[in-house]
């Protein structure tokens, strides 16, 4: 393989990185999803979150986008799909990137989102690998984003909880990588579709390291027990929870419920980031600080052989 593929498809890594010169390489990444809530505008903000994170998740910063668009013609007339863009330009101003084209096509279910190109120092990805024994993590947003979403759709979720769900998904994760940057990180990704046990083991692999996991500490979206207690799960919780069974101990009478919200496929996460203890905890509250308030040390990377572990 070309030799300036410095991430390519084999680390399950957010994004690719293309070496163009020793100080310069290009991050791109493509995601597209199809409505996780009723309104187009937010719906454009949180498809554009979602796909400007795999960008931030390796330490980059976004340059261009394209937009990705799938619709029906005929029943979103009135200004519907206008709006869905609209929501996605108002992201890509606040992430300071470029929108430079794009493709529609006709088709029966909605679907938005964007191919992002961003610019990172080579000396300065940051991918699943790089952890090491002693790290402490940090999740940057809540968790039981898609417990509360599925409540929102069977209309069992209470108004906050819908405007919470909102802000958190359609918030960029562009402060939470500044900071890790800041902060020496040695390792990061976002927590998206794997939900924060995918996410995690994913770290743990690339790293070959083990992670414990303090569940006290981890933050979670108001709204998520009771969507859980509901029994308004999406069917990728059960299906994480199944692939990542062997490598994934709970030890809690709770266990149960606890495996769910860690395996819950999550749309437009934060970011997990592996961070050397003594700064781990300054990075976490200037995060807060900076108005993510759910921001917290949830645990800590131990020498091992890609297990998690939750206590
Ligand atoms: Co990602
Ligand atoms: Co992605």
């Amino acid at each position: 393989m070309d030799d300036n593929v410095l991430v390519g498809v084999h680390t399950g890594d957010d994004a690719g990185v293309y070496r163009l010169a020793e100080d310069l390489a290009l991050v791109q990444t493509v995601d597209f999803i199809t409505p996780v809530v009723d309104d187009p505008f937010l719906f454009g903000q949180i498809a554009a979150a979602n796909s400007l994170s795999d960008v931030y998740a390796m330490g980059g910063v976004p340059l261009t986008a394209l937009n990705v668009v799938c619709f029906p013609a005929c029943e979103l007339a009135g200004g519907a799909l206008g709006e869905v863009l609209a929501g996605g330009a108002s992201k890509l101003r606040e992430a300071g990137a470029s929108l430079v084209g794009g493709h529609t096509i006709d088709n029966p279910e909605l679907v938005y989102g964007l191919a992002v190109t961003g610019r990172v120092d080579p000396r300065r990805i940051l991918t699943n690998g790089g952890a090491r024994p002693g790290d402490r993590l940090v999740l940057t947003e809540p968790l039981g984003l898609g417990v509360v979403a599925t409540a929102l759709k069977a209309g069992l979720a209470a108004p906050e909880d819908e405007r919470l769900l909102g802000e958190v998904m359609a918030r960029l994760n562009r402060v939470a990588a500044r900071w890790m940057q800041e902060h020496g990180a040695t390792a990061a990704t976002d927590v998206t579709g794997f939900g924060f046990a995918g996410h995690a083991l994913a770290i743990c692999r690339e790293s070959r390291v083990d992670a414990v996991i303090d569940w006290g500490s981890v933050p979670l979206l108001p709204g998520a027990r009771a969507a859980l207690g509901s029994g308004l799960i999406p069917a990728g919780a059960y299906r994480n929870r199944d692939a990542y069974a062997s490598r994934l101990t709970i030890a809690s009478p709770d266990a149960d419920s606890i495996g769910l919200l860690l395996c819950d496929p999550q749309t437009s996460g934060g970011l997990l980031v592996a961070l050397p203890p003594e700064r781990a905890e300054a990075y976490a509250r200037r995060l807060r600080d900076e108005g993510l308030s759910y921001a917290r040390v949830v645990g800590e990377v131990r020498s091992g052989a890609g297990r998690l572990a939750v206590r």
